[in-house]
């Protein structure tokens, strides 16, 4: 099983704060059947190139990785990535290749949580056509409100990006026949835990997988993990 999105490095962002609590959260996402976790810190322009960005994520990783070194139990690999912000100019930043997820040609790209106009929903297809890389569009779930009464999530999936969902889309029982519907209609990519902690945004996909598994059927989740390891390239 394949965590697409989570916070897990240490002292990066508003994620894991230790490595002691980077190691309860690859633990516990192990124990239910994670094999592989994609690192996803947040990436935002107005903080840091991504230069900067690579370098931080890659001394919280170094201060991670000899931890897990020295840890005596399986715990899942880690493919470093990030969650990218949109922002204006976006399709033109030279360097996004470098916010790409491991060696694929995709970022995970967080949508502002607003209702989105025109010019955001022209750069996403922009990014694609300028440096061939293909968004895999973070927590669509948490969007869907904000475009209501308008074609914007249509309009989005027709340019052919992958879907990534968090495990708390398929908590209210109200409202979460919506995305169980786009797992039987296979647009879904892949499934995030979207995980910051041990507590509050704790590792929770296992209460998806088998709601997913007791709606969607038997295969649903491995035809999921499926598109997801073909994202990755595993
Ligand atoms: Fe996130």
């Amino acid at each position: 099983m394949i965590d697409f999105h989570s916070h897990i490095l240490p002292k990066i962002d508003d994620g894991s704060k230790s490595c002691d609590m980077s190691l309860e959260m690859l633990k516990t996402s192990y124990d239910y059947g994670i094999r592989t976790m994609v690192a996803t810190p947040h990436f935002y322009i107005s903080q840091n190139e991504a230069e900067q960005f690579c370098k931080r994520r890659a001394g919280s990783y170094e201060a991670l990785s000899k931890r897990i070194a020295e840890a005596d139990t399986p715990l899942p690999d880690i493919i470093l990535g990030a969650e990218v912000y949109y922002f204006r100019g976006i399709s033109k930043y030279p360097k996004l290749d470098m916010l790409k997820i491991g060696g694929t040609d995709h970022i995970l790209l967080e949508m502002p949580f607003e209702r989105w106009n025109d010019k955001m929903l022209n750069e996403i297809a922009e990014i694609k056509e300028e440096f061939g890389i293909t968004p895999v569009m973070a927590h669509l779930d948490r969007y869907i409100d904000f475009q209501k009464g308008t074609d914007n999530i249509e309009r989005l999936l027709a340019m052919d990006v992958y879907v990534q969902l968090n495990a708390d889309a398929f908590e209210p029982f109200f409202g979460r026949g919506r995305y169980l519907n786009m797992v039987k209609d296979g647009v879904v990519s892949a499934l995030g835990s979207d995980c910051h902690n041990t507590d509050s945004r704790r590792p929770n996909l296992d209460r998806c997988f088998s709601l997913i598994t007791k709606k969607c059927g038997e295969q649903a989740v491995d035809n999921i993990m499926d598109r997801s390891k073909k994202l990755l390239g595993l």
